[in-house]
């Protein structure tokens, strides 16, 4: 068996190698405190593998990315996003059978409770749908038995799946003051959304082809990325056996920050900051640069890709071809692209390996598409459910899974003694 040896001070240790099939290999710290005493110590775990998991598989040197050993650039063109979501729950691509069981289960729970309607009167208009989505989600459970008894699992993934377009679309048709248009089981899932999104009451949207595919391949893009930082909140708030809603809706929470899904969103307030304030993109690539400035590119690097996103590329040919289909001349996509001619030629990002990631483009791709800047969040979240879902039930079916628990290193004080408030 293949070991790792550590030195601590002058004891050495042994440790053994965990290898998965792509040869990965992790040193096996699992039992080194007991030994030792020491913890490994990796703020922001970037270093650190949380699990073992079959799902998906990353190498961001290369710019790999496989669902389930399938490469993401063959899914994106010739798979359906429920085909993906298929592939990611169940482990294997369905068939035509499989497949039309599974979107007529679907369809079958698209409508939300009426009482579910009365709570997005509560809500404010100015809400941000991604926090009405997080709040919805964990609300099902008050609905729906949210147990660990298969039976209840497998139901309320279908639920989560069918509901959450229905929910994404409802709080956006909130925000605007209309009223809620209803799902149509006609559609498929990628038409009932933006149906739901666009008609008026009492009439079908006719969705544009174009749209159409471009959200289907956007949601497969953003539909699963091994342990982000949501898919890890998502593990690590289940592993306390807490339920598939309960879950789910800490994951969208994770995802609503900046750094991590909200940054589709401050793409494009960036490019509009640079666009209103005179287009000068080299203005904002100097700040961008400047150590004392604290503003950052937004969509530019990632923690795993250091070469390139693989998702970035198809969207870029994606954004192209979208705005060229619809005819729109969108002066933002003209700052984009300088901003990106710049991060690929100048040291500074050269450097660092800092390019285009998947957000960059997306967020062009959805305001083309007439989504509005606050629902992108959103759309990366329907894109993401079925892989917070898979790593939940991997997780939930592993019978050595144990609660996450990660240590730390004191820095605090010492022991001292408590001087009664009178004598401070
Ligand atoms: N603009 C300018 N400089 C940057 C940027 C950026 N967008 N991203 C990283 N850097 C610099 C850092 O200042 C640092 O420089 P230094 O070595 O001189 O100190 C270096 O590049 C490494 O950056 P880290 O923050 O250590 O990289 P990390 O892997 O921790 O962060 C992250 C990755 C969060 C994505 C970061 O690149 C970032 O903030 N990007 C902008 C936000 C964004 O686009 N997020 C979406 C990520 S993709 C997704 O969630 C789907």
């Amino acid at each position: 068996m293949s070991t790792a040896k550590v030195r601590v001070n002058d004891r050495e240790y042994e440790l053994p190698l965990v290898v998965g099939s792509e040869k990965e290999t992790g040193v096996d710290v699992r039992k080194l405190r007991a030994a030792s005493g020491v913890i490994t110590y990796d703020p922001g775990y970037g270093n650190t593998g949380s699990c073992s998991s079959g799902i998906t598989f990353i190498d961001g040197e290369k710019g790999i990315l496989r669902y389930r050993g399938y490469p993401i650039e063959q899914l994106a063109v010739s798979a359906r996003f429920l085909e993906v979501a298929y592939l990611l729950i169940e482990g294997r691509l369905p068939t035509q059978d499989d497949f039309a069981g599974f979107t007529g289960r679907l369809n079958g729970h698209t409508m939300i409770h009426e009482d579910m309607k009365k709570f997005f009167e509560g809500y404010p208009p100015t809400a941000h749908p991604m926090a009405i989505l997080s709040m919805m989600v964990s609300a099902l459970s008050t609905y729906y038995r949210d147990t660990r008894a298969p039976a209840d699992i497998n139901l309320n993934i279908v639920r989560l799946i069918a509901k959450a377009i229905t929910i994404a679309a409802f709080s956006y048709k909130k925000s605007i003051g209309q009223p809620f248009v209803y799902p149509l089981n006609h559609f498929t899932y990628t038409e009932n959304f933006l149906h739901m999104m666009f008609a008026v009451p009492a009439e079908e949207y006719q969705v544009p082809a174009v749209v159409d595919e471009a959200l289907n391949m956007l949601l497969i893009l953003h539909a699963d990325h091994e342990q982000n930082c949501s898919t890890a909140t998502v593990r690590m708030v289940g592993s306390s056996e807490a339920s598939l809603f309960a879950s789910i809706s800490a994951g969208i929470n994770a995802l609503s920050g900046p750094l991590h899904g909200g940054a589709n969103q401050k793409v494009i307030e960036m490019l509009q900051r640079i666009l209103d304030d005179g287009g000068d993109h080299q203005k904002y690539v100097a700040k961008a640069k400047d150590k004392e400035d604290a503003f950052r590119l937004m969509g530019f690097g990632h923690r795993v890709y250091k070469n390139y996103d693989p998702r970035a590329r198809l969207l870029k040919q994606a954004a192209d071809d979208v705005l060229d289909s619809l005819g729109v001349n969108d002066p933002l996509l003209d700052i984009a692209r300088q901003l990106e001619e710049v991060a690929l030629h100048d040291d500074y990002f050269v450097e660092r390996k800092l390019y285009p990631n998947v957000d960059f483009y997306s967020g062009i791709i959805y305001r083309a598409m007439g989504i509005p800047t606050n629902m992108f969040t959103v759309m990366f979240a329907l894109g993401r459910l079925p892989g917070w879902i898979a790593h939940w039930k991997e997780m939930v079916s592993d019978p050595h899974g144990r609660i996450h628990r990660p240590r730390q290193i004191y820095t605090g004080e010492t022991e001292r003694g408590l001087v009664p408030m009178a004598e401070r």
